[in-house]
């Protein structure tokens, strides 16, 4: 599957979506990668301002966002109605808009946004996709509002490396080599966002993870 026009299952088949939140659990570092963006989300939102959460699979960020700023209107899209369904079964996920939609063709206006999240949602697209659902995210922001990424980054060392080489076999290759080559702030650069330095790198059992935060310079597109 490119990626492109579909979208790719959380946690690679359809058939272990209903695994995807024990195994970020168990090896993603959840309870150090969660917060961290959590923080990063909340610190750079005003009060009542409205997040999206893009890619949203099983919903945890969102409504943990939602306890944490009870204040702030929160949407969730994602392309896999299951994964949806997971999420809105969850507690606290009431007083979430969720959508299903993609990332390239997000159904929200234009300059509507506060804040974008996209975690874990880039090594799923193909480097066209990741382009044009980074012009999407763009489009949906506000002039100055923030773009939070939280996604795979240049291996620290070999052993982080070796341990994305897994993650690549399982992903595949033509979605995640960018993210192996550190070319995610480029990617994210090329569609006029202007990219800090990752904030936060973690070591996983599946490779670096970093977290990012982009600003809408321009105007809506
Ligand atoms: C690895 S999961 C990440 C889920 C969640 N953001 C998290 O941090 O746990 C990737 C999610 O992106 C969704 N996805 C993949 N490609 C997509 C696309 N083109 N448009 C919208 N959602 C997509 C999948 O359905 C899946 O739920």
């Amino acid at each position: 599957m490119s990626g492109d026009a579909r979208y790719v299952p959380a946690a690679g088949r359809a058939a272990f979506t209903r695994l995807y939140d024990p195994i970020v659990a168990l090896t993603m570092r959840e309870s150090t990668f969660r917060p961290a963006l959590l923080t990063a989300v909340s610190d750079g939102l005003s009060q009542g301002g409205r997040v999206l959460d893009v890619g949203c699979g099983t919903g945890t960020l969102a409504i943990a966002l939602a306890a944490v700023r009870p204040d702030a209107q929160i949407a969730a899209v994602d392309g896999d109605p299951e994964a949806l369904a997971l999420a809105r079964a969850k507690p606290g996920s009431t007083t979430i808009t969720w959508s299903e939609g993609l990332a390239t063709a997000l159904p929200e206006p234009d300059a509507s946004a506060d804040a974008i999240v996209m975690s874990l949602l880039l090594h799923h697209l193909s480097p066209a996709a990741k382009h044009t659902a980074l012009v999407e995210a763009a489009r949906v922001l506000k002039p100055g509002a923030l773009l939070h990424v939280a996604d795979w980054g240049r291996a620290q060392d070999p052993l982080m490396r070796a341990a994305f080489f897994g993650l690549q076999v399982i992903d595949g290759f033509a979605t995640t080599r960018d993210h192996a080559a550190g070319a995610l702030p480029t990617f994210i650069a090329d569609a006029g966002l202007v990219v800090a330095p990752a904030h936060t790198r973690l070591r996983t059992v599946w490779g670096s993870l970093e977290l990012l935060t982009a600003t809408n310079a321009g105007p809506p597109r």
